[in-house]
């Protein structure tokens, strides 16, 4: 069956400017987030603790967190890669911390320079001291459906890497097509192969759009017990790690998606369409539309 109520996670804010070819100033990263906000969507990932030379569109997270205004109904993201990116995210007041981990060993060492084993490692302080500091603690788990230099990627590895981020501590694991390359049969299996290691009411998950598939896997996963979907506003958004990667579904397509389908996401798509204009308007006139 399918689920009353989808719960979206906006990534737009981070996963979708942090690749974007200009640079986007942090008023109209703050001037999105509050459209975000008053189109009601309240999980909103604002920005990453990463090195600044890796990712420097993220560099004014801090800066973002700041100066906005507070989020009583949900909470703001943010991505730390390690126990320098946590303790900085915690000085920020950020709402909750996310890890990202990789089910293959290449992309793995592209996006975060070192092996899965490796990355784990670094996760399980930043697993310890949000759990001290009882900031919630969700995880990623990217490449979950082909890898930009392994190809196919088995859906026991992605169960695998699944499982050792819940065992960390994440209340959720956010399983994401970094690439969309996904097709709805293989979405549907390799959720249900991670499904049978963590609860599904714990999953969640990210699509990309490169090739037009995002909502079919969606649709073809809604049955499974998940019912948390990550997306971006307007379609923004991209990996620096994964060459061709273009953005996260967009979340007005999901919104209106799941409409049709009668679930509610306590989106007003009206204010959403808003935002979307909000920053694809920013960003035509900085040269990047
Ligand atoms: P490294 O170079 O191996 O790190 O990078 P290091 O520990 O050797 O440190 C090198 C320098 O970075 C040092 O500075 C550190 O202080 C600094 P220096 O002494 O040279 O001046 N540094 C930091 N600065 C700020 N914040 C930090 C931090 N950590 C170290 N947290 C590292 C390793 C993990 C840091 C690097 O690879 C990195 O930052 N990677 C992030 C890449 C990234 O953000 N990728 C995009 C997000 S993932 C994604 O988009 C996928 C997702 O959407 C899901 C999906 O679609 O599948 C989530
Ligand atoms: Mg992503």
């Amino acid at each position: 069956t399918l689920p009353r109520r989808v719960r979206i996670v906006e990534v737009g804010p981070r996963d979708g400017l942090q690749n974007v070819p200009v640079t986007v100033p942090t008023d109209v990263k703050v001037g999105l987030i509050e459209r975000l906000l008053a189109a009601g969507l309240t999980a909103i990932e604002v920005g990453s603790f990463v090195s600044p030379a890796w990712v420097p569109q993220m560099a004014d997270t801090a800066a973002v967190l700041a100066r906005l205004p507070p989020n009583p109904a949900g909470r703001y993201a943010v991505l730390v890669p390690n126990l320098k990116g946590f303790e900085a995210a915690r000085a920020a007041g950020a709402g909750e911390v996310a890890i990202f981990a990789s089910a293959s060993e290449a992309f793995s060492r592209a996006n975060i320079n070192g092996s899965i084993a490796e990355s784990l490692e670094r996760f399980a302080p930043v697993a310890a001291a949000s759990r001290a500091a009882g900031i919630p603690l969700r995880g990623y788990v990217s490449c979950v459906l082909g890898c930009p230099y392994e190809g196919e990627v088995a859906p026991e590895a992605v169960a695998r890497v699944a499982r050792r981020l819940v065992d960390l501590g994440c209340h959720e694991v956010s399983l994401g097509d970094t690439i969309g390359a996904g097709t709805p049969d293989r979405a549907r299996a390799c959720l249900a192969a991670v499904a049978g290691v963590v609860p599904p009411e714990r999953l969640a998950l990210h699509f990309h759009d490169t090739r037009g598939q995002a909502l079919a896997n969606i649709r073809a996963c809604l049955d499974l017990g998940v019912s948390v979907i990550d997306a971006a506003v307007a379609g923004l958004g991209g990996c620096p790690y994964a060459r061709g990667a273009t953005g996260n579904v967009a979340t007005e397509a999901v919104v209106e998606a799941l409409a049709a389908l009668g679930i509610a996401t306590g989106v007003d798509p009206a204010r959403l369409a808003e935002a979307g204009r909000f920053i694809t308007g920013a960003l035509a006139r900085a040269g990047a539309g």
